[in-house]
């Protein structure tokens, strides 16, 4: 019979045995699993392990502060936040199309983790030659394994950098603690360990983030009008108490259509603001939420008083298929 105090006990000893003094390095994305995998590994070896969090900028409201002040307070992890926003900025400059976007933000977090990866390395040697980092930490969940065939078990990462002395291609081992796990039992497991609730109970978001919630060319600016408008989402949807009801609701900035509005003392030339909230058991197919109208009506009312260039609010009722759950 499942337990998650049974699974966290058996994974401890897994990870003991499989780790032993080497060094370990995980990456938190914000999200559910990387936050448990982590989390297990640090009850596992404790300080053996770094976690790396590259904040590239296109994180929702809170995002940061959620990994850095809350997770690190109830697991004690020790933390490198990579600030990675101006690099994503230039790197996203003049770029619309959302292939290329998603592209470009997948390259560039790469490169960053990397770099991050191969400074540890670095530190581990120059601090105790004999700390060698062995394994990175991913957050593979049961049907991923089962998806992609059940292969894994190393990730090369590639040093770009001309660091003297580390190899040209590192090679970690993995550590995936959450193999055997479904969700709901990966978020049973975080909250035996005691973490948030802000990240354990948290509805998918895209690797890409808020970078592909902006149609359109991806500016600081953009960004921040899009992260007023979603918190604003957000909170509301939370006090009427839909989150469990809705699997997400991306909230997305129409950066390239204009309309007139008329907003205090005048007329107005600004951008709508999607609301796409979806029902769905597992992302491949979704159905537009039916939200109370009395909650689209004070999102509405809220972001058009609050989120400056926003001027008009509307409503995505388009199931999966035809259309996707993000807009891009
Ligand atoms: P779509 O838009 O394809 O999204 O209906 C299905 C689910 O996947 C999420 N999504 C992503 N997650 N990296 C991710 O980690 C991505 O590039 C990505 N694109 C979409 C989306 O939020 C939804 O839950």
């Amino acid at each position: 019979d499942w337990n998650s105090a049974n699974v966290i006990e058996e994974q401890v000893e897994r990870i003991r045995a499989q780790v032993g003094s080497s060094r370990v390095i995980a990456g938190l994305s914000g999200g559910v699993d990387s936050a448990v995998a982590a989390a297990l590994v640090h009850k596992a070896v404790g300080d053996q392990l770094t976690c790396v969090f590259v904040d590239h900028g296109l994180l929702r409201a809170d995002e940061r502060k959620q990994v850095e002040e809350d997770y690190v307070a109830s697991t004690g992890v020790r933390l490198v936040t990579v600030d990675a926003r101006e690099q994503f900025l230039d790197a996203l400059a003049g770029v619309s199309d959302p292939e290329q976007k998603r592209k470009i933000i997948g390259r560039e977090f790469i490169r960053t983790f990397e770099a991050a990866a191969e400074a540890l390395v670095l530190e581990a040697r120059a601090s105790d030659g004999d700390a060698e980092v062995k394994f990175l930490v991913q957050g593979t969940l049961y049907p991923d394994v089962v998806e992609s065939g059940g292969g894994s078990g190393t990730a090369n990462i590639k040093s770009h950098h001309n660091v003297g002395g580390l190899p040209d291609d590192m090679t970690f081992q993995l550590v995936e603690p959450l193999r055997t796990l479904f969700k709901d039992e990966v978020r049973a497991v975080g909250r035996e360990l005691g973490l948030p609730e802000v990240i354990v109970g948290r509805q998918p978001f895209p690797g890409p983030g808020l970078g592909i919630r902006i149609v359109g060319e991806v500016t600081a600016e953009r960004l921040e009008i899009l992260r007023a408008a979603d918190a604003i989402a957000r909170a509301e949807l939370t006090a009427a108490g839909l989150d469990d009801e809705i699997w997400q609701c991306p909230v997305v900035l129409l950066a390239d259509v204009r309309s007139v509005g008329v907003q205090g003392d005048g007329r107005t030339y600004g951008h709508p603001i999607v609301l796409r909230p979806v029902s769905s058991e597992d992302a491949m197919t979704a159905d537009w939420t039916r939200l109370p109208y009395d909650v689209l009506a004070k999102i509405s009312n809220r972001i058009t008083n609050e989120v400056r260039d926003v001027n008009r609010v509307v409503l995505d009722v388009t199931s999966k298929p035809p259309g996707t759950i993000e807009w891009e």
